[in-house]
């Protein structure tokens, strides 16, 4: 059975990215004694639940300048733009998302990892497409930027599934959405 996981790292007020893009945020100095340790071994376990990225064209935008933190994984771009093709891995899509998944990605792929950013994060809730949302709240309060959450216009309940708390301050929330369309 394959898997929509939406997973995204998130300010304590919601915000997943600053308006000026900076991401210094990100970095921790944070100390908790009694969380885990996110060590290499950690990294590469939970790499290993990952089959295909998906994301939206300015979160790739903004991986391009970035960086390329994606490895050789697939990643599908939803976008209606053309936009360079950076690697063999990356594939560019438009249209209905709902055939996307269950069609094309659901038959090839376990794993299926959407990262963002906040306008696809919506949509794939509004379609009921996610199985599961993880999110990594990091230990500061930004103000002010790119919301996760803000106004999905409907209502979505949750099962807590999981939570990790991490040495660096770092806390990682599961939830499995319940009752959406694939279940
Ligand atoms: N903190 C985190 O974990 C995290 C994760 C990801 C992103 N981010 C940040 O979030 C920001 C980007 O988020 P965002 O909400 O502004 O944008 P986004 O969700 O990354 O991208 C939105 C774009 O996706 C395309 N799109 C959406 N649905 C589509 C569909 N059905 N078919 C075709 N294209 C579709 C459209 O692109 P076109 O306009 O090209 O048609 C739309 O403008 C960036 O600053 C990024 O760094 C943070």
């Amino acid at each position: 059975m394959s898997k929509v996981t939406i997973h995204m790292v998130s300010s304590l007020d919601g915000f997943i990215a600053k308006n000026d893009g900076d991401i210094s945020w990100m970095r921790l100095d944070d100390s908790f004694e009694e969380g885990i340790e996110l060590t290499d071994e950690y990294i590469a376990e939970f790499l290993k639940k990952i089959d295909c990225y998906m994301m939206g064209s300015r979160t790739y935008e903004h991986a391009l300048k970035l960086g390329w933190a994606y490895g050789d994984t697939s990643v599908f771009v939803l976008t209606n733009r053309d936009l360079p093709k950076i690697r063999e891995t990356v594939e560019f899509y438009s249209g209905d998302l709902k055939n996307f998944i269950n069609d094309k990605l659901k038959p090839k792929y376990k794993g299926i990892w959407m990262v963002g950013g906040a306008e696809v994060t919506k949509e794939f809730i509004r379609l009921g497409l996610a199985d599961e949302v993880v999110i990594s709240i990091l230990p500061i309060i930004l103000g002010d930027g790119t919301l996760f959450f803000d106004y999905i216009g409907q209502e979505q309940k949750l099962h807590l599934t999981d939570v990790t708390a991490f040495k660096n301050g770092m806390v990682e929330l599961t939830y499995e959405l319940i009752n959406n369309v694939n279940q």
